[in-house]
C-alpha cells in the first residue's frame, strides 16, 4: 500500500503541487498584517467587506488585477478595468464565456492535446461540443491552417455550428507558448469564418525562458486591430490560480473587448463570485508592485531551475521532452516504452509507472493527444531529493522494464520453435505469472 505523504518515503507515490514561492506571499502576509485581518489604516473594514456584494467587483481589485495582467505581459498592452468580469477561477470563466458565446449544438476547436477539465468546463452544463484541432508532435504540436481547416470540416460534417477556436497560451500539457505565427494564423482563421477566439493566458506569468510570451491581446495591438470588429471577437481568460499559485482562493476573470459580453458574462458572475475578503486582501497584495515584479521574476527563475533539473534526470534515464519554456510540467516523450502504438498501451504504462514507479503523471490520452504514448509530468515545487528519488526509480523501472521486453521476445522466439500449437496469450500469461515482485 502506498503511502501519499509530501515527505515522500521509499514507498510513497511522488504527487506534484504546482507551487514554488508560498514563502514570498507568506512573507508578504507577515510585513502587511492589515488586509488579511479586515483592516485598513488601523481601522476595521470588516462590515463593509461583510456587506459587499456587488458582481461588479471592489473597483481597487479590478485596477490592481488590471495591472498586474499588464505587467506579467511586460505592459506591452494595457487592461480596461471596467472590461473585467471577475469570476470564481478560469473554470468559470471558461464555462460563463461559453454560455455567452454559444447555443446546445455548437461547437468550439481546440487544439489537442488539451486540458482535461475543457471537458466538463465548456460542454457539461452548456450541452457546446468541443471538435479537436489536431496537432501532431512532428511538428511540435504546433497549430497550423490545415489542422484548423480539418477540425472545422469536421465540425461541419458533424452538423455543429463553429462558435469558435478556445487556446491555452502558454500551453497546459505542452508548457508551450504560441508563436506570433501562430496567433496570425488563428487571427487570421477567426477573422475568414467570423467566429470567436478565446484565449486562456491562466499561465502567463509562468513564462521561464525564451521565446517570451506573446499574449493574443499584442498581436492585436500590434496589427492596429484594437476597436475592430475582430477584436471584439477575441476575450481572454486568466486566473490567479497558477501565476500566485492560489487555486484555492477561486480568483479568475474574464477580459472582453465585447461590452455585450462583458455586460451579460458580469451578470452571470452571480453564480461564482470571488469573496469581497479575497479581493479586499489580494487588491492589497497586487498593488504592491515591488513585491508583485520580484515574486513573478522570482518564480520564473525557480520553475526554470526545476524544468532544467528535470530534463537532465530525465535524459539521464534516457527520457526525451518536448522543449518547453513556460508552465508547471513537461510533455514527455515515452512512446519507445509502449509495448504497442496504442492508447490500451498508454494505459498500461501509466498504470505501472503510478503503481510500480510511484509517480503521479498525467497520460496523454486524457489531454486527448492523438498519438500514444505522451506524458505530463509536473516540476513545479520538486526538491531535489524528490527529483533524485523519482528519476532513480524511473530509470530502475526502464532498466528492469527493456530486460523483461527483451527476455520475452527471445523466449517468445525459442516458444514458437517449441511449441507452435499454443496461442500467444498461453504463453504470455504463463510468462507473466513467473515474473518477480517489481521493486518500489
Ligand atoms: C488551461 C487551464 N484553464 C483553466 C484551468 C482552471 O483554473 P482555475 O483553478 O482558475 O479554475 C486550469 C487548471 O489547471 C488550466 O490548466
Amino acid at each position: 500500500m502506498h503511502d501519499f505523504d509530501s515527505n515522500i518515503k521509499l514507498t510513497g507515490v511522488i504527487i506534484f503541487f504546482p507551487q514554488l514561492s508560498f514563502e514570498l506571499l507568506e512573507s508578504w502576509l507577515a510585513n502587511n498584517p492589515e488586509p488579511a485581518s479586515f483592516r485598513r489604516n488601523g481601522k476595521s473594514v470588516f462590515r463593509e467587506l461583510a456587506l459587499f456584494q456587488d458582481y461588479h467587483g471592489l473597483p481597487a481589485f479590478k485596477r490592481a488585477l488590471a495591472d498586474f495582467m499588464a505587467q506579467i505581459r511586460g505592459n506591452k498592452v494595457s487592461f480596461e478595468p471596467d472590461n473585467l468580469v471577475l469570476t470564481a477561477g478560469a473554470t468559470s470563466a471558461n464555462e460563463t464565456l461559453i454560455f455567452c458565446l454559444a447555443e446546445k449544438g455548437d461547437a468550439i476547436l481546440i487544439p489537442t492535446p488539451y486540458y482535461p477539465g475543457f471537458d466538463r468546463d465548456l460542454k457539461w452544463r452548456t450541452g457546446v461540443e468541443i471538435v479537436p484541432i489536431h496537432c501532431k508532435s512532428s511538428n511540435n504540436f504546433q497549430i497550423t491552417k490545415s489542422a484548423l481547416d480539418e477540425a472545422y470540416l469536421e465540425a461541419q460534417t458533424r452538423n455543429l455550428r463553429v462558435k469558435g477556436v478556445l487556446v491555452t497560451n502558454p500551453s497546459n500539457p505542452l508548457g508551450t507558448t504560441l508563436t506570433r505565427s501562430e496567433l496570425d494564423v488563428l487571427i487570421k482563421f477567426i477573422s475568414v469564418k467570423g467566429i470567436h477566439l478565446i484565449s486562456d493566458e491562466i499561465y502567463s506569468g509562468t513564462v521561464f525562458d525564451s521565446p517570451g510570451f506573446v499574449s493574443v491581446m499584442e498581436v492585436l495591438k500590434n496589427r492596429k486591430l484594437e476597436g475592430s470588429d475582430i477584436a471584439s471577437r477575441v476575450h481572454v481568460v486568466y486566473s490567479l490560480s497558477k501565476d500566485l499559485g492560489l487555486p484555492g482562493f477561486r480568483v479568475g476573470a474574464i477580459y472582453s473587448n465585447d461590452n455585450r459580453v462583458v455586460s451579460a458574462a458580469t451578470k452571470m458572475s452571480s453564480f461564482g463570485l470571488i469573496s469581497s475578503q479575497t479581493q479586499y486582501l489580494l487588491s492589497n497584495l497586487l498593488s504592491d508592485k515591488k513585491f508583485t515584479s520580484n515574486y513573478i521574476s522570482e518564480n520564473q527563475k525557480r520553475l526554470r531551475r526545476q524544468h532544467d533539473m528535470l530534463m537532465a534526470g530525465l535524459e539521464n534515464a534516457g527520457i526525451g521532452c518536448l522543449k518547453s519554456n513556460a508552465g508547471l510540467f513537461c510533455w514527455v516523450d515515452m512512446r519507445h516504452l509502449l509495448a504497442s502504438k496504442t492508447f490500451e498501451a498508454e494505459m498500461d504504462l501509466w498504470k505501472k509507472i503510478l503503481f510500480q514507479v510511484g509517480l503521479n503523471v498525467s497520460p496523454g490520452a486524457s489531454c486527448h493527444c492523438l498519438e500514444p504514448g505522451w506524458f505530463r509530468i509536473c516540476f513545479a515545487n520538486m526538491s531535489r531529493e524528490t527529483l533524485d528519488l523519482a528519476m532513480d526509480r524511473l530509470k530502475t523501472f526502464i532498466y528492469t522494464y527493456n530486460a523483461k521486453k527483451l527476455v520475452y521476445r527471445n523466449a517468445t522466439v525459442r516458444s514458437r520453435a517449441r511449441s507452435s500449437s499454443l496461442s500467444k496469450w498461453v504463453f504470455r500469461l504463463s510468462f507473466d505469472e513467473r515474473e518477480p515482485e517489481e521493486s518500489r
